[in-house]
């Protein structure tokens, strides 16, 4: 479950990055499915943690949750907004706080996750 939890997390991280220098045309496909993998694996974890009668810092995951969830309306937005710029309807820039908000939002959580201890 970690291991589809780093996964998911690379989904997001790396198709981010790979664009992060670009002004418009954002394929936010894989970072939607990472986004929502995020969610559910991390939800899960907390369970299976739980279960195991195994620590779990509310705190923490209470930031952790809601990190994630603006990331997942954040990288709808971006490919909403890509959809209108593509179709004529938007400005070509309009993805682009979205999808940098994304990344960012992801990059935090893993420093919540690895510094928060
Ligand atoms: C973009 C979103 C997320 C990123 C980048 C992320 C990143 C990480 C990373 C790097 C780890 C491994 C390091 C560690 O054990 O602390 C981890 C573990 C964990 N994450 Fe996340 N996470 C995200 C979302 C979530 C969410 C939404 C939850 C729960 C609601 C969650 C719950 C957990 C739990 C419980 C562990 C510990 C697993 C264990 O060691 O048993 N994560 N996360």
């Amino acid at each position: 479950m970690v291991g589809v939890h780093i996964l998911g997390l690379s989904l997001i991280i790396g198709p981010f990055l790979f664009q992060v220098t670009r002004k418009a045309g954002f394929d936010t496909t894989l970072m939607q499915v990472g986004a929502l993998t995020q969610l559910v694996t991390g939800l899960a974890l907390v369970g299976v943690r739980e279960a195991g009668d195994l620590a779990v810092d509310h705190v923490k995951i209470g930031v952790k949750l809601v990190v994630t969830v603006l990331a997942v309306v954040t990288v709808f937005l971006a490919a909403r907004k890509q959809q209108a710029a593509d179709a004529g309807r938007a400005d070509p820039k309009a993805p682009l706080p979205f999808f940098h908000t994304t990344g960012a939002l992801a990059i935090l959580n893993v420093f919540v996750a690895v510094l928060w201890t």
